[in-house]
């Protein structure tokens, strides 16, 4: 656990970033680490805005004359000689006033050769111009089994509970990952209060709770699908590749050598599906999906608060995963992120570099689905090869695609569609996308309904007659993207033959 903050303080990093909401914990880790992992053992001291410098452990009243300002805190600091770690907590609506940030930077200069290190604690990430070569910022990590474990055990104690299962514990830690330990606490304490007991069958209370408390930090969703990829008509390319992995978060899969997989980005003419498939997939692997909606990241009421909720974010997933993290219309959300022309201060940029960074790095097994349809908003860094596993291409469906997503939409609504002729459907409906042509059947339904009838057959063709589909009258960008797919991209439907002889 937080083996990196260990390494980084025992190779003597003068500055650490640790952004962290969880102080208690993080302060017991840094203080287990600095007196039974460290050699020399370290004093560690803490500096509030409140109490000035206490030394760990020690009662908030006993605390070093004098330290409460920012600058006389640090020169305190500079003045110790013993082996030291001292944790700042919640400098950041200081650190950029001139005399904070000259002082911290003495301290670093001052520290060469010495066994102390700064801790700068906070929720969020706000680093100073100034201080961005000296410090290095990590996440402190959220509660891992063993962690939850005790957590778990204690609450287990505490409501002198039935011993639990293997089974059932590890069940129970399972649904809690991704949590703060103090919301850990809270999701077995709400289960406990619901039926007056903690058992396996407590996981779903468990679990609906986290939901919720992801919900709530508003950045990830947690989205439930209920359509299968069955309600997906065509894409049998696509579909083949994903169902070709349905195992591929398995210890078997890693046993057999098999890289994790990283991410695919399905690129496509609007309304074809591919929002739809990206969370139809869920399903078909198993895996819980997590919506990342970057338009709540940014934030621009506070330097930093949009990294603060990135990094958070992609936290939470890293916890919960094996996952899928989905981020739908990538164009809109790292648009203008390329160009020079900073507008908001290069936070968008910004973002967008440690996003790339994460997905580079990262080992645990978060798997991206991104979507996008405007190829040419999206930053040329998404589209290298090596970035995603795949970049596929959704282009308007054949006519046999066609046929499908009426087969699809029509049974959805009744039981027997013999009556229609999908075969001439199909025909029709030349140029459509799916969203179109479901579109056009609850037309027809409304029409029919309005007369208090049944639809037909002909009232779908007239639906279709009067709709002029989105492939026409944007058929230029459609065009574009067309040609720009064809050549970097892997077609998801299975005849890649059809599309290249369709004109408009
Ligand atoms: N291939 C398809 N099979 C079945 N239904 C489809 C298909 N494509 C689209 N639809 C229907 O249209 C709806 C909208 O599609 P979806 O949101 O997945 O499109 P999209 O490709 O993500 O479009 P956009 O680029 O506008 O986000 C779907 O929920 C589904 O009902
Ligand atoms: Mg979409």
């Amino acid at each position: 656990m937080n083996q990196e903050l260990k390494i980084l303080i025992q190779a003597q990093y003068p500055l650490i970033y640790l952004v962290t909401s969880e102080e208690e914990r993080a302060e017991q880790a840094i203080s287990t680490i600095a007196q039974s992992e460290l050699k020399p053992q370290r004093r560690v001291f803490v500096w509030t805005v409140t109490h000035g410098i206490v030394e760990y452990g020690q009662p908030r009243n006993v605390t070093q004359h004098n330290t409460v300002s920012p600058e006389a805190a640090i020169e305190w600091i500079i003045r110790q000689k013993e082996p030291s770690i001292f944790i700042l907590k919640d400098l950041h609506p200081f650190i950029d006033a001139p005399a904070t940030n000259r002082s911290l930077r003495d301290a670093i200069a001052s520290f060469k050769g010495t066994h102390k290190n700064i801790i700068l604690m906070s929720p969020m990430q706000q680093v100073p111009i100034e201080l961005e070569k000296e410090v290095v910022v990590i996440d402190f990590t959220l509660p891992d089994m063993a962690e939850l474990n005790k957590v778990l055990t204690q609450h287990v104690d505490q409501n002198r509970g039935r011993r639990l299962t293997t089974e059932a514990r590890e069940k129970l830690l399972r649904a809690a990952l991704g949590l703060t330990k103090d919301e850990a606490e809270k999701v077995y304490r709400k289960a406990q209060v619901t039926t007056g007991r903690l058992t396996e069958d407590e996981v779903d209370i468990v679990l609906s709770e986290k939901k919720q408390l992801i919900r709530r930090n508003g950045i990830l969703e947690y989205i439930e699908e209920d359509e299968t990829i069955d309600a997906v008509g065509g894409l049998e390319e696509l579909k083949r590749w994903l169902k070709q992995r349905s195992n591929a978060f398995t210890e078997r899969a890693r046993e057999y050598g098999l890289p994790q997989p990283k991410g695919m980005l399905i690129l496509g003419v609007p309304g074809c599906g591919k929002s739809l498939i990206a969370k139809t997939t869920s399903r078909l692997w198993g895996l819980p999906l997590l919506r990342l909606d970057m338009g709540r990241v940014y934030d621009g009421s506070m330097v930093g608060r949009s990294e603060a909720n990135l990094r958070n974010a992609l936290k939470t997933a890293e916890s919960i995963s094996p996952a899928i993290l989905f981020i739908d219309e990538l164009d809109k959300s790292f648009a203008g992120s390329g160009g020079s022309s900073d507008s908001d201060g290069g936070t968008s940029s910004r973002i967008f570099g440690s996003f790339l960074t994460w997905m580079q790095d990262k080992k645990s097994p978060v798997f991206v689905m991104a979507t996008a349809n405007r190829v040419e908003r999206l930053p040329g860094e998404f589209l290298r090869k090596g970035r995603f596993d795949e970049i596929f291409f959704v282009d308007l469906p054949t006519p046999e695609e066609r046929q499908d997503i009426f087969n699809i939409h029509l049974t959805k609504r009744r039981e027997d569609i013999s009556r229609f002729d999908l075969e001439q459907l199909a025909k029709m409906s030349d140029g459509f996308s799916g969203a179109e042509i479901e579109q056009a059947i609850v037309a027809a339904m409304y029409e029919a309904f309005a007369q208090d009838r049944e639809f037909t057959q002909l009232d779908i063709i007239a639906a279709l007659k009067a709709t002029l589909p989105l492939s026409r009258t944007m058929q230029e960008q459609v065009t574009a993207l067309r040609d720009w797919a064809r050549q970097r991209a892997r077609p998801a439907a299975s005849s890649v033959a059809e599309y290249q002889r369709m004109e408009f």
